[in-house]
């Protein structure tokens, strides 16, 4: 039923890629070893099977395979970077820096570790959606610990300069977490030159598998004082302990192949459909706008309509799935705290709507949606204005 949908919500979750289902399949069989049985076959199996993913993941970030540290998703990565370092650092008075323009998941953890007594101040990004370097830097104390930043924004896509807020870290000898989930396999990211010390991603964005996601580590001595969030086995260089998904980390790891050898195609093509979206919508409508200024990921598009509720136009076009916002609040009605930042009233971003495109994304599905939305929203504005 739902596959007869067009699918504009690839930022909330993507297709698994044929390829990658098929490396995961052995390991759902008969390759269904312990990766950490050391004493027989069925174990060495599964073994390599983590090596080769690892190899891969690294490979995406020009990092080392010793550098990733396998997890169940970006939130468990994002809870380990954030809670791991500053519980780790050993400073009472640890102060983190981060933005408003987070990622529920970034957000909840910050608040969660405010509520623990820690300090933490959130930076709002410029009108364009894009954060400061300066007004990050500007943030920093003598107390701060980490900087913490989403790198493609979720909701409007903008991307964040890691190169500049990582040297604004270096002058300030604080560490950098990077929120790369939405970034991750879109466009190039070398954590290492940038001096990002941390680096969240997930197998699910990218064609993967659900329940993988990985943390970079950057290697460096003194190692990153990173306290593990659960106690356990020593997997994962002891920071995350648990038995290792062989078989979604297989199908992350052919993710990760794919998207290495097919970014530079893949992002052109799907940035060509965005901007045709964009073009026919801001040209065929009058009061169309787009939230969010480049650099932007190719696949992310954040529209208003005036004087249409995004709750009417999601619900007249029937045929599209699509969201208003982040999947974790996308039931909810409040206004996108993301939007609100970048100085957005409540009206106008209860008009926005996010249109995620992906690997498989047709022109005929982008032509589509281009008719039924600009016949729904004359019909919108036709019946009346909608109190929002
Ligand atoms: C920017 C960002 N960070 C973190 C997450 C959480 O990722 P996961 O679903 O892998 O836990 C998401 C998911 O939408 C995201 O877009």
């Amino acid at each position: 039923m739902a596959s007869r949908l067009i699918y504009f919500d690839y930022a909330a979750t993507t297709p698994l890629d044929r390829r990658a289902r098929a490396a995961m399949l052995p390991y759902l069989g008969e390759a269904f070893g312990n990766p950490d049985s050391r004493s027989h076959a069925f174990g060495w199996e599964a073994e390599e099977a983590v090596a080769v993913a690892r190899e891969r993941v690294a490979a995406l970030l020009g990092a080392t395979p010793e550098e990733i540290v396998f997890t169940s998703g970006a939130t468990e990565s994002l809870n380990l970077a954030l809670k791991g370092l500053l519980r780790g650092c050993g400073r009472q008075n640890a102060h983190l820096v981060t933005t408003t323009i987070e990622h529920a998941a970034g957000r909840e953890v910050a608040r969660a570790l405010a509520r623990e007594g820690l300090g933490v101040t959130t930076v709002p990004p410029g009108i364009g959606g894009h954060l400061d370097p300066a007004a990050v830097e500007a943030a920093i104390r003598p107390e701060t610990v980490l900087v913490s930043v989403i790198h493609g924004n979720n909701e409007i896509g903008t991307l964040a300069d890691l190169e500049a807020i990582g040297a604004a870290c270096a002058r300030r000898g604080v560490f950098l977490h990077a929120d790369a989930t939405q970034s991750f396999g879109k466009v190039p990211l070398d954590p290492g030159s940038a001096g990002v010390h941390l680096l969240s991603c997930s197998s699910h964005k990218i064609c993967g598998p659900k329940g993988a996601g990985a943390l970079y580590v950057r290697r460096q001595s003194p190692r990153l004082p990173l306290r593990p969030l659960v106690e356990g086995g020593g997997q994962e260089q002891g920071l995350r302990p648990g038995t290792l998904n062989v078989p979604s980390i297989a199908g992350f790891g052919e993710a990760c192949r794919i998207a290495l050898d097919e970014m530079p195609e893949e992002s052109l093509r799907v940035a060509g459909l965005r901007d045709q979206l964009e073009r026919a919508l801001c040209g065929g409508l009058d009061g169309v706008t787009v939230h969010g200024t480049e650099p932007r990921l190719p696949g992310i598009s954040n529209l208003g309509f005036d004087g249409v509720a995004a709750e009417a136009i999601l619900l007249g076009l029937r045929r599209v799935a699509l969201s208003a916002g982040s999947a974790c609040a996308s039931g909810s009605l409040e206004p996108s705290p993301v939007l609100l930042s970048l100085g957005l009233e409540p009206k106008h971003a209860r008009r926005a709507l996010r249109f995620s495109l992906g690997r498989f994304t047709t022109v005929a599905e982008v032509e589509t949606v281009i008719r039924e939305l600009t016949e729904l929203v004359l019909r919108l504005r036709a019946a009346g204005p909608v109190a929002t």
